[in-house]
Formats: structure tokens, C-alpha cells, sequence
């Protein structure tokens, strides 16, 4: 493994004397697909070249068939690229090594496995390799020494997959980082309010969600529990030893498009005060050494009683090309010596594509593309 050494990476993030890296994205019409896109047009490392959907949509225009839903207006020139099929050939004519993910679950648990066995870099969103052993759950910024584990897959295949974690979770373990590792925790209480995008796209029928909240969301209080603990967990020679914090989750479908709301209830080894709380949440500082996407501040710590909510602060974070991936959070009280707050992400930025993109950036910065 060779690392680079950029030493102040947000100032050379320009890359005039390298070249960009040609990357494509699979699944690139769906809701996290979408974001992929529009995160990755004029990124300064790199370069979308190809753009991957299902065989429906192969042969059109982007432009035609992605019902482009954010709220920003389709970049030009994205929509006039060609959706093809997956396909190692069309990566390897356009000289793409790094591929990002946004397949559903069922087809991603094996292509892009394959994929890897080819020599590519996945960086997946998708759940299904997340808890393999030696795949790292990464969220650059809260556990990146995690993405050694790489070095296991690397023994068997050419490439490899990255996954980022359920958006829920990743909301939740930014802000439960920096307060383990200050106070200790023994168990956390959760409860979600979660966005419609977060159901991919055209995902919930309108008839079940207006006016509505719908306390069912499939596997996902599963996967908070679990990925939780592997996120939080512990690098060993022998893969990650997950952290034995319990976590009880209840998740719901709010008529919200993007952001994904948190009621949090965490009960610590000791006694541990408001301000103390407030201090660790505003002072963790993330990824010393920056990259393009990562948020100069992970967390946002907000005073006012009413926040925070998915209108007002679902694009928190600085600077430009870290809008939405900073964590809102409020509502920090000591209630019968617990502490309980609100925490708000959004779900296809942080919880996703965005999520995805700084760990390939970490990535990049420490040799492994
Ligand atoms: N939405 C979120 O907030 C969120 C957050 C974290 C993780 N995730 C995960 O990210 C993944 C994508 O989620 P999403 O919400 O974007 O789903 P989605 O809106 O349903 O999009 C799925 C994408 O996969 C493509 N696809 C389906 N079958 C395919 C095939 N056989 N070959 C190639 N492409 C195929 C679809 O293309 P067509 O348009 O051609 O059908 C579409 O581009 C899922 O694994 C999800 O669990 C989602």
C-alpha cells in the first residue's frame, strides 16, 4: 500500500497535476444513484464517466429516464450520458477502477463481489455485504481505521468492496463517537422519524404516507442494532470486535422527502452533564486531514429549542461540497441521569451517496485506489 502524502488536502484538492480518477455508478437512477451524480459532476478527484441502471433502462438517455426528483436542477451535461448495463468490459474501456453503488440489496450481494474478483473498488450503500467480515463499515470520519480491513480482501481478490452503513445508523454513530469515547456507553434508545427518500424512488405509494406516519419500516431496526456495533467496534488483526453497546431501535415513515429525524436516549457508564455532552458533540473535529467531501465540522450542535428539523438543517455542513453531510443536533437534556437529544441527517447525502464518496476519497488519500 502506498499512502499519499498531501499533507493540507483541502488545498490541493484542485488536482492540477493529477489526473482525475474515472469512476462510474451503478444503480444510478434511483434516489441514492441520483445523488451519486449530482455529488460527483465537477468533483475535483473524480471523474463520472459511465452511468449503470437496470436492463429497463439501458440504451436511454440519463436525462430521460432518471426522474430527476432533488431539489437542485440537473447538472448539464449529465443528462445527455448514455445508461448502459453492468458490464466489466464498459468499465474497463472508459479505464474505470472505482465503482459506487447504489443497487438494491439483492443484486449487489454478488456483483459486487464479482466485481471486486475483478480488480474493481466498490464503495456500496447496499446492505448486503455490510456485515461480512472482512468488509469495512465505514463512515470516514467516525471509524476510519476500519478501512485496513481491506488488506484481508485484498489477499483473495484484486479489488474490493467498501460499504457505508444504513442512513439511520450512520446519523447515530456520527453523534455516539465522540461520546463513547469520552464517557463510555453502556446502552442507547432510538427512535426514528425517517424521510420518504430514504424508501428509494417512487418507493412508498402516496395513499399510505399523506397525512400518515406508517411505525414499520422493513429490517431497519435490525440493522441499527447491528451495524452500530460494528461501526463502533474495535480493529483487530482478525477483522473488527464489535462493540458490545445495546442499542433498542423503533424506526418510522414520516411524510418528510429528505432527513431522517432521531429521538436518542443514551445511558452512560457515569455521570455525565449537559454541557459535557454539549462540549464532546461540538467539539469532535472528525478526519484531521480533510477531504473534498468531508465536513469541516461532523456535528452541529444547535441551542434552539425547536431544532433541529429536516426544513431548516437538512444541508448543514461546510464547505460547499459538504453541504448535508454535517449532523444536526439538539435538544440536549439530562433527563433522570440519561442524556436524551434529537439528531438529524439526511439520509441521501451523509446516510449515502455523499457518506460513500468520502470514504473513497479516504481512500484515495491513503493509497488504497
Ligand atoms: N434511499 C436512501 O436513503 C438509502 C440510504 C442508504 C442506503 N440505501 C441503499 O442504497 C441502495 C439504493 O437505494 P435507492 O433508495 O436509491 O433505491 P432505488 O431508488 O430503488 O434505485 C435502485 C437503482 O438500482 C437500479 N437497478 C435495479 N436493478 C438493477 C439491475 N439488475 N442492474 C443494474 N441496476 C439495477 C435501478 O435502475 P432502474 O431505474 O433501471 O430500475 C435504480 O437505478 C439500496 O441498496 C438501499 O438499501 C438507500
Amino acid at each position: 500500500m502506498k499512502k499519499r502524502k498531501y499533507s493540507i488536502y483541502r488545498e490541493c484538492q484542485g488536482r492540477e497535476n493529477l489526473d482525475k480518477i474515472p469512476v462510474a455508478v451503478i444503480g444510478a437512477t434511483g434516489a441514492v444513484g441520483q445523488r451519486f451524480v449530482a455529488l460527483l459532476w465537477g468533483h475535483p478527484w473524480f471523474d463520472l464517466r459511465v452511468v449503470v441502471a437496470s436492463g429497463k433502462s439501458q440504451g436511454h438517455i440519463y436525462r430521460d429516464i432518471a426522474s430527476w426528483r432533488l431539489k437542485e436542477i440537473m447538472p448539464e451535461g449529465i443528462g445527455e450520458m448514455n445508461v448502459e448495463q453492468i458490464h466489466p468490459k464498459t468499465f474497463k474501456d472508459k479505464e474505470i477502477k472505482l465503482i459506487f453503488s447504489a443497487l438494491p440489496p439483492k443484486i449487489a450481494k454478488d456483483v459486487e463481489m464479482d466485481l471486486a474478483s475483478l480488480g474493481f473498488f466498490v464503495f456500496s450503500n447496499a446492505s448486503a455485504n455490510r456485515m461480512a467480515d472482512y468488509v469495512p463499515l465505514l463512515i470516514a470520519d467516525i471509524n476510519p481505521d476500519h478501512l485496513a480491513l481491506v488488506e484481508h480482501q485484498k489477499k483473495t481478490k484484486s479489488g474490493y468492496v467498501v460499504t457505508n452503513a444504513n442512513c439511520s445508523v450512520t446519523g447515530l454513530a456520527t453523534a455516539l463517537k465522540p461520546l463513547h469515547e469520552a464517557f463510555g456507553i453502556k446502552s442507547v434508545v432510538v427512535t426514528t422519524y425517517q424521510a420518504l427518500s430514504g424508501a428509494g424512488y417512487p418507493g412508498v405509494p402516496s395513499l399510505d404516507i399523506t397525512g400518515n406516519i406508517v411505525p414499520y419500516i422493513q429490517s431497519e431496526e435490525e440493522k441499527i442494532e447491528v451495524e452500530c456495533r460494528k461501526i463502533l467496534g474495535k480493529l483487530t488483526d482478525s477483522g473488527i470486535e464489535h462493540s458490545p453497546i445495546n442499542v433498542y431501535a423503533s424506526c418510522a415513515r414520516v411524510p418528510v422527502r429528505d432527513g431522517h429525524l432521531e429521538s436518542v436516549l443514551v445511558d452512560f457508564k457515569e455521570d455525565v452533564s449537559e454541557e459535557e455532552v454539549k462540549r464532546a458533540l461540538s467539539g469532535y473535529e472528525g478526519l484531521d486531514n480533510k477531504t473534498p467531501t468531508s465536513p469541516k465540522r461532523p456535528i452541529i450542535v444547535t441551542e434552539d429549542e425547536s431544532r433541529p428539523q429536516p426544513i431548516f438543517d437538512v444541508y448543514n455542513g461546510e464547505p460547499e461540497r459538504a453541504r448535508g453531510m454535517a449532523v444536526t443536533i439538539g435538544r440536549i437534556k439530562r433527563i433522570h441521569g440519561k442524556i436524551r437529544f434529537y439528531l438529524l441527517i439526511h439520509n441521501t447525502v451523509r446516510g449515502a451517496a455523499g457518506c460513500s464518496i468520502m470514504n473513497a476519497e479516504l481512500a484515495e488519500m491513503e493509497g488504497y485506489i
